[in-house]
Order: structure tokens, then C-alpha cells, then sequence
């Protein structure tokens, strides 16, 4: 594994579209050890592949644990959000913006369809926390950064 630059906004890779990814080989698997070594070093939980310069459709989300468990680490390929519902608002950080954090509204609930490491189909709701990490993710690969969906609160 090893630590690949993040890439910070500003850099015009990180408003364009990734591409699928199509195949589920040795290239993609190092990629995702490389991707989950970044995001711990740099202190995420979140990350996707356009942050260390690829335009591929791969994230991965560190999600919420329970109590004194350890946080589960998704990997999700190709992922497609195929419902959402409620709102939610919170506030959001990225390791491509460094030193920015605001208000963002997300959806409280999300479904997922999306593949793993080896291609294969998985769907899988998320809440809350979760929700909002795998939509921030997801939205990296097409080029939508957290503060684009900023909520300005009224005075
Ligand atoms: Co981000």
C-alpha cells in the first residue's frame, strides 16, 4: 500500500465526472488499499477515488459503529443512489478543501445500489451519519464538492 497526494480543490480534475469502473482486477484493489491508507493518514472518513486523481467511480466510507465497536469500512464501486427521503442538516468537511466547514443539507435516508471489490451487486440503505458520509462521497464522482450544497442559515 502507499499513500497517494490528495487532491485539492482548485484543481479542475475534482469537478469532473468519473468513469465506471469495469474491471475488477489487481489495479483497482491496489487503488482501494491506497485510497483507505490515505483517508486514515489524512484523518477522513470518507474518500473517493477523483481525491488521489483518478476519475473512476470508487469511494470508501468509514461508517458509524455502535458504542465501542470499531467503525465498518465500505467500499463502494459503481454506486447509484436509488432513493433518498427526509433531510437532514450537518456540518461537513473534506480532505480535498482543507480548513473549510459548513452547514450542508442531505438526505436522511439513502439506498444504494453499488458493487464491491469483485464486482459484485450489493444494495444497502443508509441513515443518518451514514447518509451523509456515502452521498458526500458519491457526489465526489460528479464533480459536486460539500459546500456547493451550503446552507446558509438565516439571522
Ligand atoms: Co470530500
Amino acid at each position: 500500500m502507499a499513500i497517494r497526494d490528495i487532491v485539492k480543490d482548485g484543481e479542475p480534475l475534482l469537478r469532473k465526472k468519473s468513469r465506471p469502473v469495469d474491471k475488477f482486477d489487481g489495479k483497482l484493489h491496489a487503488l482501494l488499499d491506497d485510497m483507505l491508507e490515505t483517508m486514515r493518514m489524512a484523518d477522513g472518513v470518507g474518500i473517493a477515488a477523483p481525491q488521489v486523481g483518478i476519475l473512476r467511480q470508487a469511494v470508501i466510507c468509514e461508517l458509524a459503529a455502535p458504542e465501542g465497536e470499531e467503525g465498518e469500512i465500505l467500499e463502494m464501486i459503481n454506486p447509484v443512489i436509488l432513493k433518498k427521503s427526509g433531510k437532514q442538516i450537518g456540518t461537513e468537511g473534506c480532505l480535498s478543501v482543507p480548513g473549510k466547514r459548513c452547514e450542508v443539507l442531505r438526505p436522511a435516508r439513502i439506498t444504494v445500489r453499488f458493487q464491491d471489490r469483485n464486482g459484485e451487486e450489493i444494495t444497502r440503505d443508509f441513515e443518518d451519519f451514514n447518509a451523509v458520509v456515502a452521498s458526500h462521497e458519491i457526489d465526489h464522482l460528479s464533480g459536486v464538492l460539500f459546500y456547493d450544497k451550503e446552507v446558509k442559515s438565516k439571522k
